[in-house]
C-alpha cells in the first residue's frame, strides 16, 4: 500500500515535470536569467558523468576514475580561456552564488571591507549581507547610484572608494541595461590596492560574444558569472581572470575546491565544456542578436505605450529590458507580471528607482536570451510587444490572449545556435 502510493507520489513529480515543460512551450519565457539547452549539452547533463566525484584539479585527484573526467575539464579550461581570452578560468563551480562565495574567500578575510551595488539598485543578493558578502564577514558599502543612467554615479563612487579603502571593489548587477563604467572606477581602485572583481552573471554571453564590456581589458582582476544566463550552458558558474599570478590562481581555485565545494556536478562541467566549443562557433552571432531583440523589444513597447526605462539612452544595451507599470511601491509590477502569466507570458516583477519593497514594486525585467535562441528576430518584437497590449492596457480577457500566443510559440521549437538544432521543450509527454 505504502508502496503504491509512493509510486503514484514519483508518477506525480514526472507529470509535473511534464506539464511545465509543456508550459515553458506553450508560453513566452522571458525572465532574463533563464536559457534552455542544446541537445548535446542536455545530454551530457544526463549522463553517468552526474553521479561520479572528483575532487581536485585535472590530473591531480583525490579519487580514482577520473581519466576520462581529466580529459573533458582540461578541453573545458582552454576553451574557457579562449571564449574568455583569458590566463585563468575555473569552471568547476555549481552556480554565479558559488562563484562568488569562493572568490571572496580567496579575495578578502572577514573584517575587509567591500564596496558593491545595492540591492535596491540592481544588485544582486550575494553582493548583500543577507547573500555571500555576509557569509564572508565583510563590511558592505554601498555605491552612490545615477537612476537616471541606471549605474554608479562614476565621481561619487571613485571618491567614495578611495575614501573607503576597500580590499574588493565589486561591480556587476541583476538589473544590467548598460555597461558598468569600469575604466574609471578600476583605477580608483587600483588606486587605494583593491582587488576589482565584476561579476558578470548575467551578461556572460554578451561579454565572450564581444557585444557588451570587456571586463578583463577595463580593469577587472577577476570575473565570475553563471554558466547557463546569455551564456547558454548547464546550470553552473565560471571563474575567470586574466592575471598572470598563480598565486592568485591557487587561491581561486581552492576557493572554489574546497571552499564551496566537494563534488562539483561533473556533468555540468562536461555540458559547460560542450556549450563552450558551441560559443565559440555560434556565440558572437548569439550574443549579437540577444541585443538587438532586446532593443527592439524596448522600441515596440514603447510604441504600444508602455514606460519603458532609460529611452534615452536608447532603452538597453544588454538582453534586458525594463518597464514601469504604476507608482513606486504600488505593486502594479507584481499585478503586471500575474496578468502576463495568464495570458502566456512568463516575466517577474522587479524594484524600479523610488521601490522600497521587493514584493510590491512598480516594474518588470524582461529578457530575450529565450526567445533569441528559439528563432526570434527583432520583427517578432512587434507580435511580443502587441501580446503585452492586449493584456496590460487594452484589458482583452487573457485567457484569449493566451491562446494566440500559444500559437505564435508554436512556430519557435527548435533551440539554434547550437551543433545540432533540435527540440527545444523536449520535456512535454
Ligand atoms: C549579478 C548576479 N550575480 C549572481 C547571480 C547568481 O547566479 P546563480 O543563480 O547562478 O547562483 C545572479 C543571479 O541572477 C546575478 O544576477
Amino acid at each position: 500500500m505504502g508502496h503504491m502510493s509512493n509510486r503514484k507520489t514519483a508518477d506525480n513529480v514526472v507529470e509535473a515535470i511534464n506539464a511545465s515543460g509543456r508550459h515553458y512551450r506553450d508560453s513566452l519565457p522571458m525572465i532574463a536569467s533563464e536559457n534552455i539547452l542544446s541537445p548535446m549539452v542536455r545530454r551530457a547533463c544526463d549522463s553517468d558523468l552526474h553521479g561520479r566525484y572528483a575532487e581536485g584539479l585535472p590530473r591531480k585527484r583525490y579519487y580514482q576514475g577520473c581519466e576520462d573526467f581529466d580529459t573533458i575539464e582540461e578541453i573545458g579550461i582552454d576553451s574557457a580561456k579562449r571564449v574568455f581570452d583569458c590566463r585563468f578560468a575555473n569552471i568547476q563551480s555549481t552556480s554565479g552564488t558559488n562563484s562568488n562565495i569562493g572568490s571572496l574567500k580567496a579575495l578578502a578575510k572577514p573584517g575587509d571591507k567591500i564596496t558593491a551595488v545595492s540591492t535596491a539598485d540592481g544588485g544582486h543578493i550575494s553582493h548583500a549581507r543577507m547573500g555571500a558578502v555576509g557569509l564572508r564577514g565583510l563590511d558592505l558599502i554601498t555605491y552612490p547610484w545615477d537612476d537616471e543612467r541606471m549605474e554608479p554615479d562614476i565621481d561619487a563612487a571613485a571618491s567614495m572608494i578611495r575614501k573607503e579603502e576597500p580590499a574588493v571593489a565589486l561591480f556587476g548587477q541583476s538589473v544590467f541595461l548598460f555597461p558598468t563604467p569600469l575604466e574609471e572606477l578600476a583605477e580608483a581602485a587600483h588606486e587605494v590596492g583593491a582587488t576589482v572583481m565584476y561579476d558578470a552573471a548575467h551578461v556572460m554571453g554578451l561579454v565572450a560574444g564581444g557585444q557588451f564590456q570587456d571586463p578583463l581589458r577595463e580593469g577587472a582582476d577577476v570575473m565570475t558569472g553563471s554558466s547557463h544566463k546569455t551564456f547558454p550552458g548547464p546550470q553552473g558558474g565560471f571563474v575567470i581572470s586574466d592575471s598572470g599570478d598563480e598565486k592568485l590562481h591557487r587561491r581561486l581555485n581552492s576557493g572554489i575546491f574546497p571552499g564551496v565545494c566537494s563534488s562539483y556536478h561533473l556533468h555540468h562541467v562536461a555540458g559547460k565544456a560542450i556549450a563552450l566549443s558551441e560559443f565559440e562557433e555560434f556565440g558572437e552571432s548569439y550574443a549579437a542578436d540577444i541585443v538587438s531583440n532586446a532593443q527592439a523589444l524596448g522600441e515596440a513597447l514603447s510604441s504600444e505605450g508602455f514606460e519603458v526605462i532609460a529611452e534615452e539612452r536608447g532603452f538597453t544595451a544588454s538582453h534586458q529590458v525594463v518597464t514601469r507599470h504604476g507608482e513606486i511601491d504600488s505593486g502594479a509590477g507584481r499585478d503586471a507580471a500575474a496578468t502576463l502569466e495568464e495570458a502566456g507570458i512568463i516575466t517577474n516583477m522587479n524594484m524600479l528607482p523610488g521601490d522600497t519593497k521587493a514584493l510590491t514594486p512598480s516594474g518588470l525585467r524582461l529578457g530575450t536570451p529565450e526567445l533569441t535562441r528559439v528563432g526570434m528576430k527583432p520583427g517578432d518584437m512587434e507580435d511580443v510587444a502587441r501580446f503585452f497590449a492586449r493584456a496590460l492596457i487594452e484589458g482583452e480577457d487573457p485567457s484569449s490572449v493566451k491562446n494566440d500566443v500559444r500559437e505564435f510559440k508554436s512556430q519557435f521549437q527548435t533551440v539554434h545556435y547550437c551543433f545540432e538544432p533540435g527540440p527545444a521543450y523536449p520535456d512535454c509527454d
